[in-house]
């Protein structure tokens, strides 16, 4: 660049400087209390090849921000205190240095340039070793702890599943090695996936580690080449191990850290789609990426993260009295992965309507489930969940009556609800004999799928006698289908979400 271009250059730099500063001083609600307007801060930001321009520069945690000239350079309002001024640039680390060095100059360093397979992963769990998440990052290591992604698998209804146990540990109902023994490695992938190097997959230390851990998530830094659904949890993700020293990958720009890189692809749906889209054994199971793209919410752009990370609004500090600073709480991503927890949500999106209508000959009553509020169908995840609609109709004695007309409910949904009046919301996979339901690796690839679609209300009508006195219509969530629950010892397995009684008024 020419001597007279630069001097240009720095002059309109100096300028827009100026102009931000100014537009800093005159925001009382995030500078009154840091910036003293009448000191400037000059500093200088450098990557592999000198000066660093267009770089965008913020003091850590807030959120006002200015861009470095063409040479490099930038000019912020002097703060009171001392603060790190930080800088990324894609492909780098997020780089900082305190207000108060001088000369300020701030160096961007190069992420590695490949990913190390030979990594070791980092335990978690607080105190483990002397960077374990948890060691400074607690509150969101207890968040992750009491998700399905951080909670120990030792006792889970996964291991039940997959090693075809009871509760009590004794062998009992669905099995996965019994069934399909080869299909262990095809699991891991998801519900493993960056396992701490011992051989057992389950019944394990490294279970401890929780299914999903933090390290993996944070060493993800885009998608793999493969077809999603395909190809399955870590190898539908590319990762950046480093060889040497640590890499975080995270969400924020300004998280003052050497390990630290930012990286947008961590707010973008493709980051779950891996483990929460599968194909597995040629059957459709997992689909809940696909439903995404389809829904309004996927349509108009609104990331898992978006609802399943919603910030609590309570977290202030990500890492307290270990370097991290005060930040916006509507800014930080919650770590239950459920905006409080499941059947908060389920209750939230889900909506029933029923009104009825007496006549001599009987009683008509009209019910519609919507879900709202939701960025797939319902139930979605594994196919056992599943979602019923109950219909029933007593008389002034309080004794049950028999619909005349209407859907009623499939054996499937157990003893309790078979034969009464209703809908069940499912997939439902049968195997090559018709036999249903079955676990997902016995199943052929057709199934039917009734499951409700965000924003589309699905509407029946049951004809009940005309001794009817009270209506009722509830939906049901359970996790699982009630033979294998039951089979397994599992207690708490059904929700009832929402209930509406309707008392009927005779008109004659
Ligand atoms: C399933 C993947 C996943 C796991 C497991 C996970 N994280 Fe995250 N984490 C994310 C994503 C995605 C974001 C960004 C969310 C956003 O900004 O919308 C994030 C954000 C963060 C942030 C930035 C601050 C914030 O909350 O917004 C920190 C710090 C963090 N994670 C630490 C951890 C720690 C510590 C653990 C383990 C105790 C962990 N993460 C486990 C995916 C994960
Ligand atoms: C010695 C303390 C310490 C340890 C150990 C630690 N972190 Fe952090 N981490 C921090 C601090 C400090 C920040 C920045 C806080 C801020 O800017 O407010 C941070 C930031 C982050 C971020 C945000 C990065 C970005 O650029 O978006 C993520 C994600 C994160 N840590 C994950 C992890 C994970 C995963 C582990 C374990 C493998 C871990 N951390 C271990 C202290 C630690
Ligand atoms: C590496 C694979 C993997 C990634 C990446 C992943 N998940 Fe998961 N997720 C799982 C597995 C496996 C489970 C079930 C664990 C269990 O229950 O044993 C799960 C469970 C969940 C659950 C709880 C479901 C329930 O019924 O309790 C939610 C919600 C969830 N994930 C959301 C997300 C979101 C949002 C993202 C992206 C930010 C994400 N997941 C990324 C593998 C993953
Ligand atoms: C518009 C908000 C919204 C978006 C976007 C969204 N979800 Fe959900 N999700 C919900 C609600 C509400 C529930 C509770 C209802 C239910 O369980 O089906 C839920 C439930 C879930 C469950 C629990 C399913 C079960 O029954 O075990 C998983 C897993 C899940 N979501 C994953 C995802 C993933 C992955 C994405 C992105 C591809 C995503 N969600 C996008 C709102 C959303
Ligand atoms: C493509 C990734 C993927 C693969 C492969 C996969 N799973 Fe899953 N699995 C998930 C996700 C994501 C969830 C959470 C969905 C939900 O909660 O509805 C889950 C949930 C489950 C659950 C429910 C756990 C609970 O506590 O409710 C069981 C059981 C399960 N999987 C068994 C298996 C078995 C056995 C295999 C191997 C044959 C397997 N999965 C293969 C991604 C996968």
């Amino acid at each position: 660049m020419s001597r007279n271009r630069r001097i240009v250059f720095g002059v309109v730099g100096l300028v827009a400087a100026g102009l931000l500063v100014f537009a800093i001083w005159h925001d009382p609600a995030h500078t009154g209390s840091t910036a003293d307007p009448a000191l400037v801060l000059r500093g200088h930001v450098t990557d592999e090849s000198g000066s660093a321009a267009g770089i965008r520069i913020r003091f850590q945690g807030h959120a006002e921000s200015t861009l470095s000239d063409a040479d490099g350079g930038f000019a912020l309002p002097m703060p009171k205190s001392v603060l790190n001024v930080t800088a990324w640039k894609p492909g780098h680390f997020v780089g900082f240095a305190p207000s108060d060095s001088r000369p300020l100059t701030i160096e961007l360093r190069k992420l590695p340039p490949f990913d190390d397979e030979n990594y070791q992963w980092v335990d978690p769990r607080p105190g483990a070793n002397s960077f374990s998440c948890g060691n400074c990052h607690e509150a969101i290591f207890d968040e992750w702890r009491g998700s399905a992604h951080g909670r120990p698998g030792e006792t889970s209804r996964f291991r039940d599943l997959f090693l075809g146990l009871d509760v009590q540990g004794k062998e009992n109902g669905w099995s996965l090695v019994r069934e399909h023994p080869d299909g262990s490695e095809v699991c891991a992938s998801c519900h493993n996936p960056a396992p701490s190097g011992q051989p057992n997959f389950l019944g394990t230390e490294e279970r401890h580690w929780g299914n999903v851990h933090c390290d993996f998530c944070h060493k993800i830094s885009g998608p793999a080449s493969g077809d999603i659904g395909l190809a399955h949890g870590r190898h539908g993700l590319e990762l950046l191990r480093p060889r040497e020293g640590q890499l975080i990958l995270g969400p924020l720009e300004d998280a003052a850290r050497r390990e630290n890189a930012f990286s947008p692809f961590q707010r973008d749906s493709r980051l779950c789609a891996s483990c929460h889209e599968g194909v597995v054994f040629g059957v459709s199971v997992y689909s809940t990426y696909s439903e995404w793209l389809a829904s309004p919410a996927g349509q108009s752009g609104i990331q898992c993260q978006a609802c399943h990370m919603k910030p609590t609004g309570k977290m202030t500090n990500i890492a307290p009295d270990h370097g991290g600073v005060e930040r916006n709480p509507a800014a930080i991503a919650n770590h239950r992965f459920f905006d409080t927890d499941q059947r908060t949500m389920l209750a939230r999106s889900l909506k029933l309507n029923l009104t009825c209508s007496a006549a001599s000959q009987g009683v008509r009553a009209s019910v519609t489930v919507t879900a709202e509020g939701v960025g797939h169908r319902v139930p979605t995840g594994l196919p056992d969940r599943n979602l019923v609609l109950v219909v029933e109709a007593f008389d002034a004695m309080g004794k049950p009556l028999k619909a005349v007309d209407g859907p009623s409910l499939p054996s499937s949904v157990g003893d309790e609800f078979h034969g009464i009046s209703g809908k069940l919301f499912a997939k439902m996979l049968r195997d090559s004999e018709g036999r249903s339901p079955v676990p997902f690796w016995q199943a052929t690839q057709e199934f039917t799928d009734t499951r409700l679609r965000p924003g589309i209300p699905e509407r029946s009508t049951f004809s009940f006698p005309a001794e009817a006195a009270k209506i009722s219509a509830k939906l049901v969530y359970r996790r699982f289908w009630p033979g294998v629950a039951k089979s397994k010892g599992w207690q708490d397995d059904t929700w009832i979400i929402v209930e509406m009684i309707e008392p009927i008024t005779k008109q004659d």
